[in-house]
């Protein structure tokens, strides 16, 4: 048996993508969880490469930036000078003199592309031992791309970009996809061959198809099965809609594996994000990053989730998250704010207009409405009253409120940082509490009630209130303090 041949890849990533018209590189325009060159490095892995090769040039600081974090073992290569997608490769192959077998190229803006296309491309060029082997697609619109120009037995004869096509090659719909296998020999003689000789007077990547067929070179087509695969962003109207065919395919693929996504539509989940059979995703939700959702979870309508961990059974209902914790049959929202640090234990409960920072609610713990719930310990079954609002922050710094277990706050109360309720505690109604409540105790800090008899119908008179006052007091048989 043969081994397979030594393999590389090349993404090519130094264009502007002009038509983007956007100060952010083409290339890291995001979509659903990654940019598009985080989405053609993500397939490339399927190429199994021992090295890959990033060409970078315009705005290369920040596309490599990029790399670091999201691919640290690529190797960023500069093309200063953006002089076309041959001299690309010839730049990129100067970082990588020793590199033999298979060079595998792709562009940097096709994010659609799947792991197993690319592996099928290099198992097709490998197993029929060709010099080169494009990946091409059958589309109804080919305007902007390169042809596909085969031979009279049906073998690729050349490629022409559109700009140097005449009528007739614009007619064909078969297109070059902008993703190759190459055999890193026959590309390196073939590439010292590249003229300028076109519109954009440029080193063309894809004239190395017609110059190896000069040469006698085996070469051959692998026609992509799903040609929406193929598809390139150039400016942001194509952007969008690739990033609603990848929703699609996301979609379809976890409602394939036991999700309910009430109204795939308007879903939108990111590549990024997991989610266990029997999880429900209602209408108008988005989830995104490192989110993930466990079974019986039922998430939205109207809600986004960021980064977000929801446990078993939980429900999370017209919410914004961001680096929180949602706890096995818990329950949030509607109109509720999660910011990060936020874990909510099991069976707690975060209800209407509440907003929760870096807070900790123990089992079944409950903050029911209309509270602020900032940098917090708050206990196992604890009930926080309507209102509430932990001040955190004294202008300078922030401090944290504890409040333990089974303690009970009273609605409309301030609970001022540090500070500490202890386990059992009540807080009356309304408190302004800034030094700590002992466990067991009833902290209060509510001034004496005084009420001014009849002062509604003398200081108010003729109001609705004084009218309704006078026939409250005819009711009781009190003579009227108005004249
Ligand atoms: C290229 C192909 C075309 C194919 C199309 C598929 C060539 C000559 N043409 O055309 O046949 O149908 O892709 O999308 O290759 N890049 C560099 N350095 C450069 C030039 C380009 O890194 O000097 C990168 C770009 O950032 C991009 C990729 O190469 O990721 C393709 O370049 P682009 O200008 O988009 O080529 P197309 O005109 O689309
Ligand atoms: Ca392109």
């Amino acid at each position: 048996m043969s081994q397979a041949p030594r393999r590389t890849v090349v993404v090519l990533a130094a264009g502007e993508g002009k038509r983007m018209k956007s100060a952010t590189p083409k290339v890291l325009h995001p979509l659903l969880g990654r940019t598009l060159l985080g989405h053609v490095l993500v397939a490339a892995g399927a190429a199994g490469a021992e090295q890959t090769v990033v060409v970078v040039g315009h705005k290369a600081e920040a596309v490599s930036a990029h790399l670091a974090e999201v691919a640290p073992a690529a190797v960023p290569v500069l093309q200063a000078q953006q002089n076309g997608t041959g001299h690309a490769v010839r730049i990129a192959l100067e970082a990588v003199p020793d590199a033999s077998g298979t060079l595998v190229v792709l562009n940097g803006d096709v994010p659609l592309l799947r792991g197993e296309t690319v592996a099928a491309l290099i198992e097709a060029h490998e197993s029929a031992s060709r010099a080169a082997t494009v990946l091409a697609a059958a589309v109804e619109d080919p305007s902007g791309l390169g042809r596909i120009v085969r031979d009279a037995a049906g073998g690729l004869s050349r490629i022409v970009e559109e700009r140097d096509a005449s009528a007739d090659v614009r007619a064909i719909r078969e297109i070059n996809a902008g993703i190759y296998a190459f055999d890193l020999a026959a590309l390196r003689e073939a590439l010292g061959k590249l003229s300028t000789d076109n519109d954009q007077g440029e080193e063309y990547l894809t004239d190395v198809f017609g110059l190896l067929v000069e040469m006698g070179s085996p070469v051959g087509v692998f026609v992509a099965a799903d040609a929406e695969e193929t598809l390139g962003a150039n400016d942001r109207a194509q952007l969008a809609d690739l990033r609603s065919r990848l929703r699609d395919r996301v979609n379809t693929a976890w409602m394939r594996s036991g999700v309910s996504i009430l109204d795939p539509a308007t879903t939108w989940i990111d590549v990024t994000v997991t989610l266990e059979p029997d999880a429900v995703v209602d209408q108008n939700s988005q989830l995104q990053g490192a989110t993930s959702v466990a079974s019986g979870a039922v998430i939205g309508p109207d809600t986004t989730l960021i980064d977000t961990v929801v446990g078993a059974g939980a429900s999370v209902l017209r919410t914004h998250s961001i680096g929180a914790e949602v706890g096995a049959e818990a329950t949030v929202g509607p109109f509720s704010f999660l910011r990060p640090g936020t874990r909510m234990g099991r069976k707690s409960k975060v209800g209407g207009f509440v907003e929760a920072k870096n807070a900790e609610l123990g089992e079944g713990a409950k903050v029911p409405h209309l509270s602020y719930v900032g940098d917090a310990s708050i206990g196992a079954r604890a009930n926080i009253g309507a209102g509430t609002i932990f001040a955190n922050y004294d202008g300078v710094n922030k401090s944290r409120t504890t409040v333990g277990e089974a303690a009970f706050v009273g609605s409309d109360t301030v609970l001022i940082a540090p500070v500490e309720v202890g386990p059992g505690a009540y807080v009356a109604a309304g408190s302004a509490i800034a030094s700590d409540v002992p466990s067991g105790s009833l902290g209060v800090t509510r001034a004496q009630q005084r009420n001014v008899e009849g002062w509604t119908v003398r200081r108010r008179p003729g109001t609705v209130s004084a009218e309704a006052a006078e026939r409250a007091a005819q009711g009781r048989g009190e003579v009227s303090t108005a004249e």
